[in-house]
């Protein structure tokens, strides 16, 4: 693990569509505006062109396969890991047939284990998803995070409102004032684990889902790379909270100053 003032952080990212979350943290890298490199790229997607993105940045980038479902690979997977009690403290295949949620699970325990693999293999201190559209089970959480959570994820919304995958369209819809974006830690549910940071922007009158989108990106693409140099500098304290949650303390002495710039530049209108 990083410690503090010594070597950049070095970053693993899991995407699956577009990587403009990913271009940021390349870009504010190859600027040496962030104390942190990304080391390999990963997808679910061979199509993805945050793969491109990667490549183009010369990072080392690797499709995952997802969607093989040959005998060989479930067999792995059960070699792996006992699957009834992985299902046992899994909280994401919600399917009430059994053996649906086994053949499931070892679809994705054989993935993951293919991640494990070349993210063995690239030693990074963190995880971050940007954009992955696949939900983690606690085998590849429990490999990835050791003594300490290690996995990061960005959502579109202000957790713990709009789980899910249509973050700013749910906020969008349900006429919400001011929108937000989350940065969490991953733990074994959807959207559930600690919460890192949040940035809130206004949604306008004459707002329409797109504008409403990009406002949220842009956000995103300053947030993201704030928390990773808060990991960096060790500012992201991991605390235990009451009924044994386990929370984030921010010990960034410019934290609300931070905070004001990021207010200040949400609430910008379009000149
Ligand atoms: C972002 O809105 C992120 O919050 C969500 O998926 C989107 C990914 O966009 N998890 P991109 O691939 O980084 O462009």
């Amino acid at each position: 693990m990083h410690s503090p003032g010594s070597r950049k952080l070095r970053l693993a990212v899991l995407v699956s569509g577009g990587g403009t979350n990913l271009q940021a943290i390349i870009d504010r890298s190859a600027a040496g505006t962030l104390d942190a490199e990304v080391v390999v790229v990963l997808s679910d997607r061979s199509s993805a062109f945050g793969l491109e993105r990667a490549k183009k940045a010369n990072i080392p980038a690797f499709p995952i396969d997802y969607r093989s479902r040959t005998p060989g690979r479930i067999e792995k997977a059960k070699s792996l890991v006992d699957l009834s009690e992985l299902d046992s403290r899994q909280k994401i295949i919600k399917s009430r047939d059994p053996a649906e949620r086994m053949s499931r699970l070892a679809r994705l325990v054989a993935a993951e284990d293919e991640m494990i693999r070349v993210l063995d293999s690239f030693r990074p201190d963190f995880v971050c998803l940007a954009g992955f559209m696949r939900l983690l089970t606690p085998y590849f959480i429990g490999r990835i995070n050791g003594c300490g959570p290690r996995i990061v994820n960005i959502h579109p919304a202000l957790l713990p409102s709009f789980p899910g995958t249509n973050g700013y369209e749910d906020t969008f819809e349900y006429g919400c004032k001011w929108g937000g974006v989350t940065v969490h830690f991953v733990d074994e549910g959807e959207d559930t684990g600690p919460v890192i940071a949040q940035a809130v922007y206004p949604i306008w009158p004459e707002d329409d889902i797109q504008k409403v989108r990009n406002r949220g990106l842009a956000m995103e693409y300053v947030v993201y790379p704030q928390v990773i140099d808060w990991l960096a500098a060790g500012h992201a304290a991991i605390k235990s909270g009451p009924g044994g949650r386990t929370f984030v303390r921010i010990t960034d002495p410019d934290y609300a100053a931070i905070l004001a710039g990021w207010l200040e530049l949400a609430c910008r209108r379009p000149g």
